[in-house]
């Protein structure tokens, strides 16, 4: 995510932000930029790509002054360009402005200036924030920011100079981390504390719907009414790579435990409550359009792929839209029948993997409509379709994908939806498909609370070489990520099979040495896989099962139980997909295995 690091005090200001924001490279990011404040005005300097870059547009001649603030931005409003690099000025050019976050309601704020008379060179929603702060201002830049705060819906992280105030730094949170660094006779804010560890290790975490202004005397920090709160000091603790993990062992568990906010992000600003839809406006097709093709071909490649067949139960069950799942490696050499009334999705955290964007170059040429869900904004992938939508997740470090993976089923979730309206659903189910989507966030913060749980089963698997995972209906394809993402980190091997088809082949391989993880929540498949349970305990298979809250039944039949909350049935995957991470985790770093880096596999496949 994007990083934010301010500076007021004695020293040189842009060499020390350019120090800051090389501290947190290592979140992501796709451009840079900084603004240093002295007596004659504002400077920024901004590029897009590494920091090295903007490093040498400044080289010999880093602008002067003792204040100033800078930005790592990682793209969510338009293509990573130097032009929609952070800082961002207001329409005098006279205030700066860096943003961590979304401003959802960006888009009315941004008419309602224009008809005003401002225009815009950006395509971001920052841009719109510092004009608003711009048209605010009358001499105090504390009030002009609390005031356009008051205005603004979504998340932020934001840290604010002004050429006509050269002392004072204003810096604000709601939904985006930033904290102040406090040392002798000089003052930090930043998202992120890696970037203050060398300068000090006295800090004040500040809440969302709190302000900081840091001048030369020190800081006060004010609520949006400008009305004085009282905040701690606290110390550091950590060194600084346990920082870059936000405290967690690895980025792998880092991104597990980001779900909740992941999740909430790829759900912002779509839902539309009281029409029962959802509004996915990106994918560039108006409903009737939408709901004009024949088919859905869905194209992706590993963890991405099975967020694809999820889709389909989704689409198909909902949407009555006839959908098929291809891996992107064999769509691309086949000879597919797709045509424009295909309408071809493909789906990828990174958006680079080498076959899916070229099936997706096939089925254009042949004449479809392709669609993306990517999550790196200004990728390959996103570029090269003709719409779609980000996901929202954050960058994704740990080479086996965790958060994009949830937040691409709620992405489909949110198609299948706005195309289910058109076609076949009613308002009120509508409705109801919402209010399960809203209340996620907060179900996966339920379980992740019990993570402890899932690390107790992990020693089921102590020297074992083999698992199944089985699962019905809509978590078949949960079934298939858990087992993708065991052996992925841990090597062991394990498959993944529909429950049913078990005895079909697998049932051959049951014994009292095979675990065999069950994904068996409350749903409509629930006395069958039930009967599944059976079958593999009559052979002396050790059943661990993720199920339901209060499930007694299963809970009689299995080794172990984990349980989930109750959603749709179409939205457990979302729920259940969580225990299994953190098992695959649990288990390999029980085996002492490089979780973020597992051999032989890589982040991004840009080879076929
Ligand atoms: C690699 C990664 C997987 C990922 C797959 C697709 O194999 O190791 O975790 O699911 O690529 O990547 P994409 O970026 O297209 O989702």
């Amino acid at each position: 995510m994007c990083g934010i690091i301010g500076y007021v005090g004695p020293r040189p200001a842009a060499q020390l932000l350019l120090d800051g924001l090389k501290r947190m490279e290592y979140r992501g990011y796709d451009s840079a930029g900084i603004a240093v404040v002295n007596g004659t005005g504002v400077t920024i300097e901004k590029a897009a790509g590494k920091l090295s870059q903007l490093e040498e547009l400044v080289q010999g001649r880093l602008p002067k002054g003792t204040l100033g603030i800078g930005h790592t931005r990682w793209a969510t409003h338009g293509a990573p360009t130097s032009t929609n690099a952070h800082p961002h000025t207001d329409l005098l050019g006279r205030i700066a402005l860096i943003h961590n976050g979304i401003i959802e309601n960006a888009g009315a704020i941004r008419t309602l200036l224009e008809k005003r008379g401002h225009t815009f060179r950006s395509e971001t929603d920052t841009e719109v924030l510092a004009h608003l702060v711009g048209s605010l201002y009358q001499g105090d830049l504390e009030e002009a920011v609390a005031a356009a705060l008051r205005e603004v819906d979504g998340a932020y992280g934001i840290a604010v100079v002004s050429a006509d105030e050269p002392d004072v730094l204003v810096a604000a949170r709601k939904g985006s981390p930033l904290i102040v660094g406090v040392g002798d006779g000089e003052w930090f804010v930043a998202s992120d504390a890696s970037a203050l560890l060398e300068h000090t290790r006295s800090v004040i975490y500040l809440d969302d719907g709190e302000m900081v202004v840091l001048n030369r005397q020190g800081y006060r920090v004010r609520d949006l009414q400008v009305r004085r709160i009282t905040k701690a000091v606290n110390q550091i603790e950590w060194d600084l790579e346990t920082i870059e993990r936000g405290g967690y062992e690895h980025f792998m568990l880092k991104e597990i435990f980001e779900q909740p906010e992941s999740l909430a992000n790829t759900l912002r600003g779509h839902l539309l409550d009281e029409e029962g839809t959802a509004r996915v406006t990106g994918i560039n097709l108006s409903d009737d359009e939408l709901a004009g093709f024949d088919r859905v071909v869905i194209t992706a490649c590993g963890t991405s792929w099975h967020s694809g067949l999820i889709g389909e139960y989704m689409l198909e069950e909902l949407a009555r839209m006839p959908v098929e799942v291809e891996y992107a490696s064999e769509f691309r050499y086949r000879n597919p029948v797709v045509d424009a009334a295909t309408l071809v999705i493909g789906i990828s955290q990174s958006g680079e993997t080498a076959d899916t964007l070229a099936a997706l170059r096939e089925a254009k040429q042949r004449g479809a409509r392709t669609l993306g869900l990517v999550n790196v904004v200004g990728s390959t992938i996103a570029r090269e379709v003709q719409g779609g939508t980000y996901l929202h997740a954050g960058p994704e470090v740990g080479v086996a994908s965790t958060k994009a993976f949830t937040s691409q089923v709620a992405a489909l979730a949110l198609i299948t939806l706005r195309l289910a309206r058109r076609r076949s659903m009613s308002i009120l189910q509508g409705r109801q498909f919402i209010q399960a989507l809203r209340a996620l966030p907060d179900q996966i913060q339920r379980i992740l609370d019990k993570a402890d749980e899932v690390r107790q089963l992990a020693t089921l698997f102590e020297g074992k070489r083999n698992a199944l995972y089985l699962g019905r209906g809509v978590n078949f394809p949960v079934a298939l990520e858990g087992a993708l993402k065991l052996k992925e980190i841990s090597y062991i091997h394990a498959e993944g099979y529909p429950a049913a088809e078990m005895k079909h082949g697998p049932i051959a391989l049951i014994d009292e040495s095979m675990p065999v993880v069950v994904i068996a929540p409350r749903d409509a498949v629930h006395a069958k896989i039930v009967s599944n349970i059976e079958e593999v305990r009559a052979r002396g298979g050790r059943v661990i099962a993720i199920t339901s809250d209060g499930d007694g039944e299963i809970a009689r039949l299995a080794e172990a139980t984990f349980t989930i909350p109750e959603t749709l049935d179409l939205l457990t995957p979302i729920l259940s997909v969580i225990p299994l991470q953190l098992f695959s985790y649990y288990v390999a770093v029980a085996r002492g295995c490089n979780v973020d880096q597992p051999r032989n596999l890589a982040k991004s496949v840009t080879v076929e």
